[in-house]
C-alpha cells in the first residue's frame, strides 16, 4: 500500500489567511507552510482514494506527480474519497472533483452523507455533473483492492448542521488494510477522545495518522481568542497531545505501532521546528510528518 500525505493542517491550513497569530506570522523554513489535512491511499499506485476532500485538493494534486490525470485525456487515478466527517475543511474539496469524468465514489458515516445532503448539499450539486455514487460506510467497505474498517470515534457536528436531525456517529476513524502485503494503515485526524475500541483497532497497525490539532488544551486562549476558555480544544472535538490524559500520554502503551500527528492547527507550536515542543514529541518516537511525505507497507 502506498500512502501519500497531501497536508497535514487543520482548517484553515497553515498559516491561516486571517490570522496573524506568533505561530502564524513564524511561517517559514523553520516553520514550513501546511495545506489542509488530506491523505491519498492505493494498493498499487495506480488508483488512489483520497482520505478526506480538503479545498487545498487541486494545488495537493498538481503537487504529487502520482495523482497526475491521464493516461487518456480525461482520466485521473483518483477513483473516490473517504470521509471521516462532514466538516467542511474535509469536504469542500468535493466540490472541486466535480468535473471527474463519470463521477467519483464518496465513502461516509450515515450523518454525514444527510448533512451533504440537507446542511451543506454538494451531493445534489456535484451529482448535476453526473456519475457520482455516494455509499455509507458501514462498519467496512472494499475501495479499489484496499481493505477498510470503521471505528465511530465521535459525534460532534460540524457548525452548519447543530440542527439536523441525524443519527452519529458524526466522526470516524479508519483502517485501511493491504491484504496483499499485509500493512495497515489507521487514519484518525479528529479524536475528541481515545475512544471504546482504538486500542484494538490501531493494533498491528504500521502506522498510525492520529489527530494533532492542538497541543495544549487550551492553546487559542491568548493566541486567537482571548475570551477563549480553558479546555474549550477538547470541547471543539480535538484531543489535545499534551498533558497526563493527551495522545501523547497515551500512544506511549503502543510502541509497536509508528505515530504520528496531523490536522495541526496554526496555533499549534509544534509546526516550528525549533520548539521545544517539536523536539518533545519527535523524542516521543511520534512523527510530525511534513506535506507530501510518502509511506509504503
Ligand atoms: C474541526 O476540525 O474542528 C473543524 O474542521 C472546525 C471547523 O472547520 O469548523
Ligand atoms: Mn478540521
Ligand atoms: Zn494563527
Amino acid at each position: 500500500m502506498k500512502v501519500i500525505l497531501l497536508g497535514t493542517a487543520a482548517g484553515g491550513g497553515y498559516p491561516q489567511w486571517n490570522c496573524a497569530c506568533s505561530m502564524c506570522a513564524r511561517a517559514g523554513d523553520q516553520a514550513p507552510p501546511r495545506s489542509q489535512d488530506c491523505v491519498a491511499v492505493s494498493s498499487d499506485g495506480s488508483g488512489w482514494f483520497l482520505l478526506n476532500a480538503s479545498p487545498d485538493i487541486r494545488a495537493q494534486i498538481l503537487a504529487t506527480p502520482a495523482l497526475a490525470a491521464g493516461p487518456g485525456p480525461r482520466q485521473t487515478p483518483i477513483k473516490g474519497a473517504i470521509l471521516t466527517d462532514a466538516e467542511l475543511d474535509h469536504t469542500l474539496g468535493l466540490l472541486m472533483l466535480r468535473e471527474a469524468a463519470g463521477g467519483l465514489r464518496v465513502f461516509a458515516p450515515d450523518a454525514a452523507l444527510a448533512a451533504l445532503r440537507l446542511g451543506f448539499p454538494i451531493r445534489d450539486i456535484v451529482d448535476s455533473y453526473g456519475g457520482w455514487d455516494w455509499q455509507s460506510t458501514g462498519s467496512g467497505f472494499e475501495a479499489s483492492g484496499l481493505r477498510v474498517r470503521v471505528l465511530p470515534v465521535g459525534d460532534k457536528r460540524p457548525k452548519y448542521a447543530r440542527e439536523l436531525a441525524a443519527d452519529g456517529p458524526w466522526v470516524v476513524a479508519y483502517r485501511v488494510e493491504d491484504p496483499a502485503t499485509g500493512g495497515a494503515f489507521v487514519y484518525a485526524p479528529c479524536l475528541a477522545t481515545w475512544p471504546d475500541g482504538f486500542d484494538d483497532f490501531v493494533a498491528g497497525a504500521d502506522y498510525a495518522l492520529i489527530d494533532g490539532t492542538f497541543y495544549s488544551p487550551d492553546e487559542m486562549t491568548g493566541a486567537t481568542a482571548s475570551g477563549v476558555s480553558s479546555n474549550a480544544q477538547r470541547r471543539m472535538g480535538h484531543l489535545p497531545i499534551a498533558g497526563d490524559d493527551g495522545s501523547l500520554a497515551l500512544v506511549r502503551h503502543h510502541p509497536g505501532v509508528r505515530w504520528a500527528y496531523t490536522h495541526l492547527n496554526n496555533t499549534n507550536p509544534v509546526l516550528c521546528t525549533a520548539s521545544t515542543e517539536y523536539d518533545e514529541v519527535l523524542a516521543a518516537g511520534v512523527d510530525i510528518p511534513r506535506d507530501g511525505t510518502t509511506l509504503e507497507f
